[in-house]
């Protein structure tokens, strides 16, 4: 009898067990639209130009490895603010957002929630159904509550917003709402502007409290419309969170950078609820890493690198575009039966294509095409030379 003896065996993560498999594939045939990441044209994680130029005056050996603050890097905290926020967003300039460094987004959403668990321990967070299956894991591991909010219906093709607005009005006051600002993760269909006023709306009249979450702001139409949620919800005067991850925007998925903002109603609130939050980290990771940070408060910091890098991020989000088209065209050009007008209609990396589980697995097990059960597929994986491969495979499950 051991300590160990009564813990089950669990499935593992449906995402990141899926590039297990998609690694341990050897046909060479095969392609990865599983994992969330972006890859270029040659089917590998590019290295952006401007992360590149500024690694070459980062030393990688030789030099000291002191710690940082618990809060992380400030010039990285306060490039955080400004990219997510707005340089001149109200906000920042009272004082009244505290931002932390992080590890990446889902360090993020974790210290967001435990810091919520000191303050609405009781409450309920209500995802968006479907949502990305990480977000069901770190709250119900930080011992919340799990509800949804209805968005996505597949009869059509998009949000059931009428559904969303219904359930968030019936939502109890104090319950936290984690909403994805943009790309949603996994069905590519985001809120219009007008639709984010809505819910700001009811999030005020509700005393709702927001988790905005942002892994992916410029893949859909630019960095700061990508952020317009968030902006919305900052001009409300409601109190809320924001997760953000440097993962997929620089590339930087093995370093582990991003933030937790939480925006308060003043700057005396936002010291408290910064004391607070440095405490969370002390008790899970004490303070975050170095290297990342230096890579991304540098080029936020230097005009020239900054515009590098937007073109290049700008670069990617076109190239996924494309291939959406390609996919969409294909499959129509192919006569395959069916309206693909939605491949090119979603945002972000990912598309829901509504095939079923079964078809998924088909998808892996007979054209090596590795996609999640739930029908995601990251777009990025696709590339002008494995699209012709992954349209023949996508007629032949549809076609059964
Ligand atoms: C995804 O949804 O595939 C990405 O966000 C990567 C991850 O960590 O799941």
């Amino acid at each position: 009898m051991s300590v160990f003896t009564r813990l089950p065996l669990v499935p593992g993560d449906p995402i990141l067990g899926m590039t297990d498999k998609f690694n341990a594939d050897p046909d060479p045939r095969k392609a990865n639209l599983g994992v969330g990441v972006y890859l270029g044209e040659d089917g590998k994680v590019p290295l952006m130009a401007a992360v590149a130029a500024v690694e070459k005056d980062i030393p990688a050996l030789g030099a000291a490895h002191p710690y940082l603050p618990m809060s992380g890097s400030p010039d990285l905290t306060k490039a955080i603010q400004e990219l997510v926020f707005g340089a001149n967003s109200e906000a920042l300039q009272a004082g009244r957002v505290a931002s932390l460094q992080t590890l990446a987004g889902t360090g993020a959403l974790r210290i967001g929630a435990g810091l919520l668990a000191l303050t609405s321990a009781d409450a309920t967070v209500m995802m968006s159904d479907p949502t990305w299956e990480n977000h069901e894991s770190i709250f119900g591991r930080a011992g919340f509550k799990l509800g949804h909010y209805r968005y996505y219906n597949p009869e059509l093709r998009g949000i059931d917003f009428a559904g969303l607005l219904e359930d968030l009005g019936n939502a109890a006051s104090g319950s936290i709402v984690l909403l994805h600002a943009c790309c949603h993760n996994p069905t590519g269909y985001d809120l219009t502007p007008a639709q984010w006023d809505e819910v700001v709306t009811i999030c005020v009249a509700r005393e709702l409290v927001p988790f905005l979450d942002m892994a992916y702001q410029g893949f859909s139409v630019g960095i700061r419309e990508d952020a317009a949620g968030i902006e919305k919800f900052a001009n409300s005067g409601l109190p809320f969170l924001v997760a953000n991850s440097f993962s997929k925007t620089f590339g930087l998925y093995g370093e582990r950078v991003g933030g937790i903002s939480y925006v308060t109603t003043d700057a005396d609130e936002a010291e408290r609820v910064m004391s607070q939050a440095k405490m969370v980290v002390r008790s899970i990771y004490s303070n975050p890493p170095t290297y990342g940070a230096k890579i991304v408060s540098t080029i936020l910091a230097t005009p020239e690198l900054k515009a590098l890098w937007e073109q290049e991020l700008y670069g990617y989000r076109d190239r996924i575009k494309a291939m959406r088209s390609a996919l969409r065209s294909g499959l129509e050009a192919a006569g395959v039966p069916g309206d693909f007008s939605y491949i090119t209609s979603q945002a972000g990396m990912f598309s829901y294509s509504g095939l079923d589980v079964e078809q998924m697995q088909r998808l892996r097990s007979q054209f090596h095409v590795y996609g999640l059960d739930s029908g995601r597929m990251c777009m990025a994986g696709l590339n002008t030379r494995n699209i012709d491969w992954v349209v023949g495979a996508i007629a032949s499950v549809i076609e059964g």
